[in-house]
């Protein structure tokens, strides 16, 4: 089994944050100010009707020194009559993942407080009830109200916003609300900033009429609320002297039919536009070009066709302008010329255009002499990376990955990026050429050269680069040991990835990094020795493909590790016991190695186990208690005796539906202000089935595997096992027909499968002599299923009745999956499966 990064995934903050400017603090300068008692009370009642696990509102109380709710954390009065005027329980204090946040309701004693100018209860969870309660409409003063989620979770690009259950990633965002009618706002008519961000309004049907009467609207942020799409017979009511500077409704499914026709009616006044994660069609309209004042304009993740157009290019105010993930095509040098017409030069900052078909070299874009951000990465261009670049001195993020640029980089193309940050050149078939001194003038924060030429020396110069909090130099030819600097980079870094190079000798110790959710990948090297101390904060380590030998028992603090790899080492001896306090584990692979004796009963505390592989090892014992697990591979080993009787305790593999469908990790970080870049991994397994490998990734959490074969297992099935196949029905799947790759008969783009019977890890499988029957869509039904890999358990094993007929009955309920279905007559399936299971 090997766990790779599926999909680097970035984009940026692209809402604009307008801020409000605070009071200063009350009483600063005099301490005269107490707040009003009967709004201290209110401000009780409603911490009351919250869930405050964090502490969020400590200073809130009640006791002496703490009554003057004008000090209270995110209260601040009014200084003149001592009103509370601002209540911002905007919770993020932290730029990573892991947000404090309250929970529970929003109760109406808010309404009390008669001077409320300001009202942000943004990132929090108020699943509990309507987010926008009626009450809301009576606080008159209202001119700032921000129920909004913060950044959404269904900004995940394809393919994960297909599958369904992702939100499971997005624990905070997972309680989306809905509410009704909006009528209750239109009394806020001078309400200036409203965002109601992830907050379910497919049932708002009247949002449109809402917003247009709120006249002195300056930001509005719909940011994935449903929205249902605007009735066209109201479109009049929209005032067209709208005040509106910021607009973002972006992941709302619009289409352009339902956006267009108002909004090139909007005023000449809107400063920020985001219409990102919509459908809008066909090539980008020209009616933008009246958006004169357009500082900022976002059209990602839409289905946008064609070039871009002219008139951007004399956009004098332009100085965003995002178009990833659309389809974007034509030569990059005729969409530049139509940019580089006017004055859109020298304003634009931020040209994000990855993710398209555009083709083609890179052409001279030394005059857009401001550019901080230049994303061309995931396009098809072509040819040498033009010099004209290294005199964009202000870059800051320079992504040209994904590509097919050749040719050689030196030194000197750097040497006036004294700004740069964000480097990603992976995945191109570039050589970058870089002497062992080289001092460079900037200092990066994020460097993917991935799959460049650059060995066989470990770079010398990454020594210089002291706040790298992500560093990906896989597979580029180091052949070398890992000199000592190397480790004292920055603490700061949580994403590692020295996969597939020849780095040989010891690894040294990790564990001083001191980030959240570390991501450490060296798999495919020739790393030796016992591993060394990692840091407890990972969530995702691959050791996996070295020769490692040692395998410590101190799993005792890794509190958030959650895929585990150590598969194709040599470790030898016993499975540590402290294996089983990793209590957020749930793919754990130490497949092929040589580790023998007893399974650990401590495995049964790793309760979010779901895949479990341990094939190819010397292990004997019994695994009980598993409740999650959904793949156990527990073939070539020394298992002897009788199947044990407790596997039918794993009770996810006779659940119908899986826990979720996608076993993998997702961080959310911000890399510098502005950038939030989203990971996502899919965790991926090598299952055997008839002697070849299949490798599962988008599909792995429907698969329901055990394999039992090659052990020294000769006694009857118990009863027991037939219980887990019995109650499971195969029609539930059928809804899923959407996903691909095996063991669905449609292939994904990323998936592979690797036919390979009698690779060195994998001896002993054995194949059925007949093909014929066994399809693919057998296999697929099969394994979508529950798939038990008992061939060759054991000679002469005699099946015992009931789990013979329950697994007959099991697969003629799917008949209608198999794609030899109409041709198939019961005998022979009988025949064939017996022969099958050996
Ligand atoms: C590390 O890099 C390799 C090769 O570039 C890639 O296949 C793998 O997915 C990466 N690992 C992670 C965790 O991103
Ligand atoms: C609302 O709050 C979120 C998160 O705190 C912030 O990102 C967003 O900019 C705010 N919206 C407005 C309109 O200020
Ligand atoms: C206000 O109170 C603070 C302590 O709470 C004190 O340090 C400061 O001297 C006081 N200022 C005045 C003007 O009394
Ligand atoms: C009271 O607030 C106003 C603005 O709201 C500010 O101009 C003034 O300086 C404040 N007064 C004191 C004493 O802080
Ligand atoms: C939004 O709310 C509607 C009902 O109001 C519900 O059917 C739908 O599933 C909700 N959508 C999401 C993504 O929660
Ligand atoms: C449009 O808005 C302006 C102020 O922004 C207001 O004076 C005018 O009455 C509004 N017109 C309509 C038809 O609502
Ligand atoms: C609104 O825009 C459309 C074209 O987008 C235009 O035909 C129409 O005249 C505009 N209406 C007003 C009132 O500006
Ligand atoms: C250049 O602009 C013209 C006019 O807007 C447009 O028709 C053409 O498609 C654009 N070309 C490219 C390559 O973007
Ligand atoms: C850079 O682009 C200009 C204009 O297209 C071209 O003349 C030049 O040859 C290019 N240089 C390289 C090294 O590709
Ligand atoms: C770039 O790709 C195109 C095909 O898309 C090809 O015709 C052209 O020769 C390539 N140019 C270079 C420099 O590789
Ligand atoms: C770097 O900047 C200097 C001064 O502006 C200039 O002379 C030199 O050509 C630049 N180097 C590159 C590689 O652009
Ligand atoms: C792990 O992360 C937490 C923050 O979540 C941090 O406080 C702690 O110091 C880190 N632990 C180590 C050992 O670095």
């Amino acid at each position: 089994m090997s766990c790779k990064l599926f999909l680097l995934l970035e984009y940026l903050a692209l809402s604009s944050v307008i801020l409000f400017q605070l009071e200063p603090r009350l009483g600063a300068s005099n301490n005269i100010t107490r707040c009003i008692d009967e709004e201290r009370e209110a401000l009780l009642t409603f911490k009351q009707s919250l869930v405050d696990e964090y502490g969020v509102l400590s200073s809130w109380g009640s006791e002496d020194g703490k009554r003057d709710c004008c000090k209270w954390r995110g209260v601040r009065c009014s200084n003149t009559t001592g009103h509370v005027k601002v209540l911002n329980l905007q919770t993020s204090d932290h730029e990573f993942a892991r947000r404090k946040f309250l929970k529970g309701k929003i109760s109406p004693a808010l309404l009390k407080l008669r001077g409320l100018r300001h009202l942000d209860l943004s990132k929090n969870d108020f699943g509990g009830g309507s987010p926008v309660p009626e009450f809301i409409g009576s606080l008159s003063k209202l001119r700032y109200l921000n129920l909004s989620c913060g950044t959404p979770s269904s900004k995940i690009p394809h393919p994960f916003r297909d599958l369904s259950g992702f939100e499971y990633f997005n624990v905070e965002n997972s309680n989306l609300f809905s509410v009704g009618s909006l009528e209750r706002l239109s009394h806020l008519s001078s309400l200036r900033h409203l965002d109601l961000s992830c907050i379910n309004l497919t049932k708002s049907s009247d949002w449109f009429q809402v917003v247009s009467q709120l006249h002195s609207l300056k930001t509005l942020v719909l940011r994935s609320c449903y929205l249902p799409p605007i009735n066209p017979s109201f479109i009049w009511l929209f005032n067209l002297s709208t005040s509106i500077e910021t607009l973002d409704l972006s992941d709302n499914h619009l289409p352009s039919s339902s956006v267009y026709p108002w909004l090139f009616n909007l005023s000449r006044n809107i400063l920020h536009l985001d219409l990102g994660f919509n459908h809008l069609q066909g090539s980008i309209p020209e009616a933008f070009q009246h958006m004169v004042s357009l500082r900022l304009l976002s059209l990602a993740s839409n289905e946008l066709e064609g070039g871009i157009p002219k008139f951007f290019g004399n956009m004098c105010s332009l100085n965003q302008l995002y178009l990833p993930r659309n389809k974007l095509s034509g030569q990059f040098s005729e969409l530049i010329q139509n940019l580089s017409s006017g004055c859109t030069v020298n304003s634009l900052e931020g040209l994000c255009l990855y993710a398209n078909d555009i083709t083609g070299p890179i052409p001279d874009l030394g005059r857009f002499s401001s550019l901080k951000v230049l994303k061309l990465g995931e396009n098809h261009l072509n040819g040498t990376i033009n010099k004209s670049l290294s005199h964009l001195f202000k870059l800051e993020t320079l992504s040209l990955d994904g590509n097919s640029f050749t040719g050689v980089i030196s030194e000197t193309f750097f040497s006036n990026m004294s700004n740069l940050q964000i480097l990603f050149l992976a995945d191109n078939s570039l050589t970058l050429k870089l002497s062992h001194d080289w001092v460079p003038a900037f200092q990066l924060k994020w460097l993917s050269l991935a799959s460049c030429k650059m060995g066989p020396h470990f770079p010398n110069w990454l020594q210089t680069q002291n706040q790298l909090i992500s560093l990906d130099i896989s597979n580029i030819g180091i052949s070398d040991t890992i000199p000592d600097w190397f480790w004292d980079l920055s603490i700061e870094l949580f994403f590692l990835n020295l996969s597939n190079n020849h780095i040989s000798g010891k690894l040294p110790d990790l564990s001083l990094l001191k980030s959240d959710d570390i991501v450490i990948d060296i798999s495919s090297n020739n790393f030796d020795g016992p591993i060394p101390p990692l840091p407890s904060n990972s969530t995702f380590l691959n050791l996996s493909k070295n020769k490692f030998s040692g395998l410590p028992d101190c799993w005792l603090n890794f509190n958030s590790l959650s895929i585990l790899n150590l598969a194709n080492n040599r470790f030898s001896g016993k499975i540590p016991d402290s294996m089983g306090f990793l209590h957020n584990i749930q793919t754990l692979s130490l497949r092929n190695n040589r580790l023998n004796g007893e399974l650990p009963s401590s495995l049964k505390n790793c309760s979010k186990l779901r895949v479990l592989d341990l094939r190819k090892n010397a292990l004997f014992g019994e695994l009980c208690h598993l409740a999650f697990i959904q793949v156990l591979d527990l073939s070539l080993n020394n298992i002897s005796g009788k199947i044990p009787k407790c596997f039918s305790n794993f009770s996810m593999m006779i659940q119908e539906k899986s826990s979720n469908p996608i076993i993998g990790l997702a961080n959310e970080i911000l890399v510098v202000p502005g950038y939030i870049y989203y990971f996502r991994y899919l965790d991926n397994v090598l299952l055997t089935w008839k002697g070849s490998e299949h490798e599962y990734k988008s599909t792995l959490g429907f698969v329901k595997y055990l394999d039992l074969s090659s052990n020294k297992l000769c006694e009857a099935i118990p009863e027991e096992i037939t219980d887990l196949l019995q109650s499971f029905n195969a029609s539930v799947y059928a809804g899923n027909l959407e996903l691909c790759g095996l063991p669905l008969p449609n292939k994904c783009a990323d998936e592979e499968s690797t036919p390979s019977p009698g690779r060195d890890d994998d001896a002993n499988t054995v194949e059925d002599e007949d093909n014929q029957f066994i399809t693919l869509g057998f296999y697929v039904s099969l394994t979508l299923g529950f798939f038990v890999g008992f061939w060759g358990v054991c000679g002469t094993l005699m099946l015992n009745r009931s789990w013979r007929y329950g697994y007959y009955n099991f697969l003629t309920g799917m008949k209608d999956w198999l794609y030899t279905a109409a041709a198939m007559n019961k005998s022979n399936l009988q025949t064939k499966f017996r022969v099958s299971l050996g």
